[in-house]
């Protein structure tokens, strides 16, 4: 039987449900709730909403300081974590001893360094599968490399893949920091094992500020707040547990791969279902969606119950993975794909004394494919935000400072096209063994090197069934434009657009390090390799791809 594709196995699968016409909006939650008692983790606790407060992130402070460089000490152990109040405490993984990992917080141009400390047992939190690139033995079933996501940064403080450190070893890494101000954060990168590293509590936050944003008078202080959005999974008894799945929701016995990874509670700064209370006020949220695998669309809702038709209230975005955009664009809702960072300004003084969720209905996998085929939990509602009916001090800035135009890299200067295609390979059942850029493995040979300095587009052809969100280290590009393409053809060798080439959106339009290629879409960056020569690494930030295979190295040479 030759492989059948994940579409046409589901559609005869699920023939036989029921299908029921709803309003848009409705369509995309309404099949899991249904579902719910045949999604993974069903074992898991009920946990009440909005009961435990945010909780804000601390700052790391440095163990050595000068007018132009600190030094940091990071270090990795088993901890616990209370995760909600009604939840006994939980054995995670933490920088600092925390989850998520404490915030570094710099000026443009300040040089960090950081002795990033392996002090973690032994055995792994979660059983690795031993047939995943770098995880294969003799190799340690602990092994720790972070990497800060979106630094431009030498190759060998980069926290190259391979480049990992066992229980008792430590790395010293430099960042210049010479980059705009931005959102960025880091997180392990272990050959292999980068799904189980991450989900079991390595990443934080690394932000980067600059005199563009000191002018702007943004919100500061407590009314600027660093989120991570997460999902997991977690026992009755508090376990933290890591258990992927099929595309059709197949549960995959412990230490195996799966091409997923959905927890059934959001956690947004370590906390399940948090609240926060804020004032009338204006805030600045700064928004990291760390999931595995979970894509996030979110939007701000009046409405009593995540099933009502929602009431949304705007925001407003001012910054991507880079940093700052060259204004500020107005949403009621934000796709957040896996890495990508979100710097948003919420007012909420039209809101005095209400109640505001956070919403989010993304199918997922993302962006899903009909009705019957979406298997993991929804969470429709990740937070609460209860409005004061007063401010203590008004915020009068900033959006009358103008926003800094950004430089727009010129598509005519590109010196070298590259294409990337995205397949899926599946056994008889539809089922994934996997995902490759070009047909190849992490270790084939370097195909990609390019010049320093120099200005190429690359172009990534989905033929998956999945969004994939691709991420390059060391740059921070711009999205081209999007297209479709003919999957027929494609499948007979040729590449035919489908379409008209569609330009980002305006807040997609400033720097980006991450960026999401649809089902049967083709995405085009361009991208300027500056900074460094040397190895660096590209990738999908679905950490189950990143993991098997969907990862390449590619070389800036002088
Ligand atoms: Cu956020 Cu290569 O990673
Ligand atoms: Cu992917």
């Amino acid at each position: 039987m030759p492989p059948v594709n994940r579409r046409e196995f589901l559609s005869s699968a699920l023939a036989a449900k029921s299908y029921r016409v709803l309003p848009h909006w409705l369509s995309q939650i309404a099949p899991p709730l249904a579902q719910a008692s045949h999604a993974p983790g069903g074992n898991q606790p009920t946990l009440e909403r909005f009961v435990d407060p945010l909780p804000i992130l601390e700052r790391l402070e440095p163990i050595a300081r000068s007018k132009n460089s600190s030094r940091y000490r990071m270090t990795m152990a088993e901890c616990t974590h209370r995760f909600h109040s009604s939840l006994p405490p939980t054995r995670v993984w933490g920088y600092e001893n925390r989850f998520p990992g404490p915030s570094i917080d710099v000026d443009q141009g300040h040089q960090v360094q950081i002795e990033w400390r392996n002090r973690l047992p032994l055995r792994h939190l979660f059983a690795v599968d031993p047939h995943i690139h770098g995880a294969m033995p003799p190799a340690p079933a602990v092994r720790t490399v972070p990497h800060v996501h979106g630094s431009n940064t030498d190759s060998a403080s980069d926290g190259l893949p391979e480049m990992w450190f066992v229980p008792g070893e430590s790395a010293l890494y430099t960042y210049p920091n010479r980059q705009r101000g931005a959102t960025l954060w880091y997180h392990d990168h272990a050959l292999g094992i980068t799904r189980l590293n991450v989900c079991a509590g390595l990443s934080g936050f690394y932000l980067i500020r600059d005199v563009q944003e000191r002018r702007l008078e943004l919100p500061d202080g407590p009314y600027e707040i660093p989120l991570m959005l997460q999902d997991r999974q977690i026992s009755p008894s508090g376990e933290l547990l890591y258990k992927p799945t099929h595309d059709d929701g197949l549960e995959l016995p412990p230490g195996v791969w799966g091409p997923e990874f959905f927890g059934s509670f959001p956690v947004l700064n370590g906390a399940v279902y948090p609240y926060l209370e804020v004032e009338p006020r204006l805030y600045r949220f700064r928004l990291l969606n760390a999931s595995n695998a979970r894509f996030f669309q979110l939007y701000l809702n009046l409405a009593a119950s995540p099933t009502d038709v929602p009431s949304y209230v705007p925001f407003q975005q001012i910054g991507s993975d880079g940093g700052l955009l060259s204004r500020p664009v107005t949403l009621t809702r934000l796709l957040l794909a896996p890495g990508e960072r979100a710097d948003l300004l919420i007012d909420f003084s039209a809101t005095a004394g209400k109640t505001i969720t956070l919403g989010n209905d993304a199918a997922a996998p993302y962006p899903g494919w009909g009705m019957g085929s979406l298997h993991a939990p929804p969470l429709l509602d990740l937070m609460q935000f209860r409005c004061a009916h007063s401010p203590s001090k008004v915020h009068t800035g900033p959006l009358s400072a103008p926003f800094a135009p950004i430089e727009r890299l010129d598509p005519a200067l590109a010196t070298k096209h590259r294409d990337f295609v995205i397949i899926e390979r599946m056994d008889e059942k539809g089922r994934s063994l996997g995902v490759r850029i070009n047909g190849k493995d992490y270790s084939d040979p370097v195909t990609e090197t390019v010049k320093l300095g120099s200005l190429e587009t690359w172009r990534f052809i989905n033929t998956t069934e999945d969004a994939h969100p691709m991420h390059l280290h060391l740059v921070q590009f711009q999205v081209l434009y999007r297209q479709g393409f003919n999957p027929e053809e494609h499948r007979k060798g040729n590449l035919v657009p489908v379409g008209s080439q569609r330009p980002p959106a305006e807040q997609e339009a400033g720097w980006k390090d991450t960026a999401v290629v649809l089902p049967g879409e083709m995405l085009t960056i361009l991208v300027r390799f500056e900074g460094y020569t040397g190895q660096y690494v590209f990738h999908c930030h679905m950490l189950e791809h990143e993991d098997n295979d969907m990862m390449r190295p590619f070389i800036v040479e002088r």
